[in-house]
């Protein structure tokens, strides 16, 4: 068995997954391939040709471990748990994605290891909905990382051609056609991975949370306004409601086409995400400057923050630097044979 999973870019929308709200994201080309191969071990022995390492354990008990390994043990022992029995295999990883490119290697191994792992129980594939959420535990309980549901929800539910329109509130998708017309979609690693990349995206989510309970809502997705909150809650509390109508006017962009449109609403989200949600750091806004500087019409910090990618969008004539890996919608999460 063979499955693939994509990397993710997010086209507009970001920390609003936590908060119920809106995201614009598509499948990248490049991903992670799992190769599966049933044994009569009854262990997983599990290869990572990226970091050239290797992993063993009991398929029916797997326990805690860091790393890569935790997503291949907590994908199996969460496949257990949904009455799904894997049996013993021998796993080989391989990933096409530029390390630390900020489009989730994460959940285009956990897509990849879920699709391969369903096919070499025999078991037909469930809703995938429920396969985002599978490896979304996967994330926060073995790899402990409190992520949303952005990155898995694009990588099983990617489209050659389309972006998502993603409704964290109920995990609804609506495709909408990208069509780029001769612009490129370029993404840039920044080079700065800050220690504080967890620690500050936790905290993010804690304050937005707090927001709400202070609000009385019951997620930041039906708060209407800031007002009354003390800072810097009331301007992470702007920066969501920003973004999420920043998605609706990203959706009628791509409708009709109007690419300065998309660009405009880009330069939009990375101001607010550096003004009023604080995640930009020195080596991001130099990155911006330079896709700027290339000719980007538009660009912004994406994913996590506190370093990581930068997501630009050149128009028709312009050359992206050779470090912006261009990117397109390509295919979701799937069985390869
Ligand atoms: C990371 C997380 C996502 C999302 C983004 C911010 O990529 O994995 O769930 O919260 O940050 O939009």
């Amino acid at each position: 068995m063979r499955a693939r999973g994509p990397g993710r870019v997010n086209l507009i929308g970001e920390h609003t997954d936590y908060n119920d709200g809106l995201c614009l994201p598509f499948a990248a080309e490049a991903g992670v391939t799992v190769d599966a191969e049933a044994t009569d071990t009854g262990e997983v022995e599990a290869e990572s040709l990226a970091y050239g390492e290797a992993d063993r354990f009991d398929a029916a008990d797997p326990q805690p471990a860091e790393g890569w390994r935790a997503f291949v043990r907590g994908t199996v022992a969460e496949l257990n748990a949904a009455r799904i029995t894997v049996p013993g295999a021998r796993l080989r990883i391989e990933s096409d994605l530029p390390e630390g490119a900020g489009l989730s290697s994460s959940a285009a191994l956990g897509s990849a290891l879920c699709l391969a792992l369903l096919a070499l129980a025999g078991e037909a594939e469930p809703d995938r909905r429920d396969l985002a959420r599978l490896c979304s535990r996967v994330e926060h309980d073995w790899v402990g990382a409190q992520t949303g549901m952005l990155d898995q929800m694009a990588a099983f539910f990617g489209a050659p051609g389309h972006a998502l329109l993603l409704d964290c509130r109920d995990l609804s998708v609506e495709q909408v056609p990208l069509s780029l017309g001769g612009w490129t979609l370029g993404v840039a690693d920044s080079g700065s991975r800050h220690e504080h990349t967890d620690s500050g995206y936790n905290e993010r989510r804690r304050e937005c949370a707090e927001a709400a309970r202070r609000l009385g809502v019951a997620s930041l997705r039906d708060a209407t306004s800031a007002e009354g909150l003390p800072e810097p809650l009331n301007r992470r509390v702007r920066h969501v409601l920003s973004e999420n109508a920043r998605v609706r006017q990203g959706v009628k962009a791509l409708r009709t086409k109007d690419m300065p449109a998309l660009a405009a609403l880009l330069d939009a989200s990375h101001a607010s995400l550096r003004d009023d949600y604080e995640l930009s750091v020195p080596e991001v806004e130099r990155t911006v400057e330079r896709m700027k500087e290339a000719g980007a019409a538009g660009a912004r910090i994406m994913g996590g923050g506190f370093g990581g990618a930068v997501l630009a969008l050149f128009p028709p004539g312009t050359e992206p630097p050779a470090d912006a890996l261009a990117v397109a919608p390509a295919e979701g999460a799937r069985l390869l044979g």
